[in-house]
């Protein structure tokens, strides 16, 4: 009744930025995603047929705000006839900060809570499961890059490149280390109900989702680049022009954009993205690695610097 797990977070080349329906947490489109290595997420979690209560460790500390969440993806997975679970996480990088933590974290919860209860579940069943508590968390299950598809009523994910298909390293530059104000999933909703550029934002996707799994398959670095700078910079736009409007930079993030123009016009294969946080994910060609992080840690305003290799999906550690 007791498994360990562990899960990545994934960063979107071509976002997740509104649902189809909220209940069921379905998306409005496709994304595409690099599904990271060194940033990681491990969740113990201990079914006990004598707990009168579910609780929650948060890298050793209670975390009882982010409990209800947790202990209704458990129902989802379990069934709401289901023991108590001890569930305790521990992450090695800043959580609720626009670095998908919940992805990993989600990812890792449903791997660990399967297992614990016995339940042989595909990797699929999984990923919904993942995705009906955080959108972002079903890509994780999934190595390397990550394409989902939104089918009638469900999503299909897949990895579409293994980690050593297709070699990229990710350089994050944490430009804020405290929580974001609002959180992904009140946020799209915002921008859905109030957003002027919001349908056309959703229009535009499949063909994005298109330009880049073709990118993908092609290896072309040039063309990955584009689409994936040009679909952040319109999510971003639907942010700014919702009402109240979502503005996750901060005046380092836009230098960061400045250093990764810098590094382009000098020949240096990257790119960035941005997510709901004022962080910038730099993606580059290994052997372009170290220039990237040296100009990113120079960069003002950024206070650290992460790099990773594309890795696996979530997986299991142990467990009985
Ligand atoms: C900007 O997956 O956190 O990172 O489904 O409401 O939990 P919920 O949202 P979440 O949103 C991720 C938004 C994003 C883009 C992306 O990862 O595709």
């Amino acid at each position: 009744m007791r498994a360990t797990s562990q899960a990545q977070p994934n960063i979107a080349l071509v976002k997740y930025w509104g649902k189809r329906d909220a209940v069921s947490n379905l998306p409005a489109a496709g994304s595409l995603s690099l599904t990271l290595d060194s940033l990681w997420t491990r969740m113990s979690v201990k079914f006990d047929e004598s707990g009168n209560a579910d609780a929650l460790l948060v890298n050793g500390e209670e975390a009882p705000a982010m409990l209800p969440r947790v202990s209704r993806c458990l129902d989802d997975i379990v069934g709401v006839k289901r023991p108590c679970a001890m569930v305790s996480s521990e992450c090695n990088f800043p959580i609720a900060a626009g670095l998908a933590s919940s992805a990993s974290s989600f990812a890792a919860l449903v791997v660990a809570a399967s297992h614990a209860f016995g339940l042989e579940s595909e990797t699929l069943e999984m990923a919904r499961s993942a995705g009906r508590a955080s959108g972002s968390a079903a890509r994780s299950l999934y190595a390397g890059i990550v394409e989902l598809q939104l089918a009638d009523d469900a999503i299909a994910v897949a990895s579409i490149a293994a980690p050593r298909d297709w070699p990229l390293t990710v350089t994050v530059a944490i430009t804020e280390k405290s929580a974001k104000k609002i959180g992904s999933g009140p946020a799209m909703n915002i921008s859905q109900q109030t957003s002027p550029f919001y349908k056309e934002w959703i229009s535009r996707q499949a063909q994005d989702l298109a330009n880049a799994r073709a990118a993908v398959e092609s290896r072309d670095f040039a063309a990955l680049a584009a689409v994936t700078e040009h679909n952040c910079l319109k999510m971003h736009s639907v942010m700014w022009s919702s009402r109240p409007s979502l503005v996750y930079w901060n005046s380092a993030t836009l230098t960061c954009l400045e250093t990764v123009r810098r590094l382009q016009a000098d020949g240096v294969p990257a790119f960035f993205t941005i997510d709901a946080g004022p962080q910038v994910k730099i993606i580059s060609e290994p052997a372009a690695a170290e220039d990237v992080g040296a100009a990113l840690r120079s960069t003002n305003g950024v206070v650290d610097v992460m790099q990773s290799p594309l890795g696996d999906g979530a997986r299991l550690l142990g467990g009985k």
